[in-house]
């Protein structure tokens, strides 16, 4: 295994918890009380029962430590558990908008009890490596569903949302959009740093690669365009079967939250309702027309291994990288992640700082981006919590590289994000590969 110098030096474990817990109130804190209450689809969540949920897994954590530890509430576990039988019976996750009990103030005091009892566990106990490990797992769970957080507030309020913080997103350069050529061979991959990652990213393993080219940049909407122009929408020849049935099924014409007004495409999200920023990378597609795009274009999905070298290695030192500019933490001049405040993918060239030693842009920030693929254990996986990543893996598809949406503290190059093939409520977009 190679060893690279940890990304940052690591903050001591209250100060990220405090950090932690600060930005996700950060993102309710403009809500109105009844905001925290709705669910607008099944596959959204209240922010109140984020809230809630991410200081429940605080309390999971602290149990699988501390053997006697008693939870806050019964009825707040009921709720709060997403998906953990070994808690006991979840809740439907697609009725969590129908409960008016807990209140939000009580969700609110919860918040804060837990806080309390997770900082007097630190400050109280000797941490050992694994309880360190734990306890920064719930950090970067509380990350994950900052995420989801503002998929949910996109879709529940759009532009009447008002962040905290709000930024203009910086000029771009002149790109163009070209096929990298890499070279095939073996490609160690995983995650190979000192700081946290999740069980997924491991163990490192080696895997042969045949050459190839990925683009320099994500496919933009003004691309995307002409696949439907070109009547993308409505051959069955690009698309997987089970994409075409998605395609009738549901009546997909474009990405979702666009919009035909006028003979025009329109879209409607925290920036408000405008036309289709040609520039911009196509986001809110899910696998099916990801890959249907491809298949018009005489491509393919990068695999997730093809992704991460033309992300992380540097042929000239021969060295992988924790990030595509190297193994220093992310900035608002190189990705453009949540804390950019940005709101919204940007315009492809945004971010030249930011590229890959192959000449990959965007690859960090911005939209997560499909690969072909399939969401399984690394050979060699050993699992790190129960029920957390391991009991998914089948029907999924990995995305690698976060989205405007992702906290910067979660995200490298060998995070493995992954969905459904249909779901596209995400910030999901894509770039092309192709055999050599
Ligand atoms: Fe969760």
């Amino acid at each position: 295994m190679t060893t690279v110098p940890q990304q940052e030096e690591k903050k001591p474990l209250l100060d990220q918890f405090k950090e932690t817990r600060q930005r996700s109130l950060e993102l309710v804190k403009t809500l109105e009380k009844d905001d925290f209450v709705v669910q607008t689809a099944f596959y959204m969540s209240p922010p109140k029962w984020h809230l809630g949920h991410i200081s429940w897994i605080y309390e999971a954590i602290l149990s699988k430590i501390d053997k006697n530890y008693e939870f806050y509430s019964k009825e707040f576990s009921e709720y709060l558990n997403s998906y953990y039988q070994q808690f006991g019976v979840p809740h439907d996750k697609a009725k969590r908008g129908i409960f008016s009990r807990p209140t939000v103030d009580q969700i609110f005091e919860y918040f804060n009890t837990v806080n309390q009892r997770v900082t007097n566990f630190i400050q109280e106990n000797i941490i050992d490596s694994e309880t360190s490990r734990l306890i920064t797992m719930g950090f970067h769970h509380e990350c994950q569903h900052q995420e989801l957080l503002v998929y949910d507030l996109q879709h529940l309020l759009a532009d009447a949302y008002r962040p905290v913080q709000k930024n203009s997103p910086p000029t771009p350069t002149q790109v163009k959009n070209q096929p990298v050529k890499i070279e095939g061979g073996v490609y160690t991959m995983g995650y190979n740093g000192s700081a946290y990652c999740y069980d997924i990213e491991l163990p490192e393993h080696k895997v042969y690669l045949n050459d190839y080219t990925i683009d320099s940049l994500p496919v933009t909407n003004g691309e995307y365009l002409k696949f439907i122009e070109d009547g993308g929408y409505e051959d069955f020849k690009y698309w997987l079967s089970d994409g075409w049935e998605k395609v009738k099924e549901n009546k997909w014409t474009a990405p979702m939250y666009w919009e035909k007004v006028d003979g025009e495409w329109m879209t409607h999200d925290f920036i408000g309702k405008r036309k289709i920023n040609p520039k911009g990378p196509v986001c809110h597609v899910s696998f099916y027309e990801a890959a249907a795009y491809c298949k018009w274009a005489g491509k393919r999905l990068p695999t997730e291994a093809e992704w991460e070298k033309a992300a992380c290695w540097n042929n000239e030192k021969q060295t992988k990288t924790i990030f595509p500019w190297g193994n220093d933490s992310p900035t608002k001049e190189r990705a453009n992640l949540l804390e950019s405040y940005i709101w919204n993918a940007t315009e492809v060239g945004s971010y030249p700082q930011g590229a890959s030693q192959y000449g990959c842009h965007q690859m960090i920030g911005d939209v997560w981006e499909w690969t072909s693929s399939e969401y399984v254990g690394y050979p060699g996986f050993q699992t790190g919590f129960d029920e957390y990543n391991d009991k998914w893996f089948t029907n999924q598809k990995v995305l690698r590289g976060g989205s405007f949406g992702t906290p910067s503290m979660s995200i490298r190059g060998s995070y493995r994000n992954f969905f459904r093939l249909d779901e596209r409520w995400l910030f999901s977009g894509f770039r092309c590969a192709k055999d050599q």
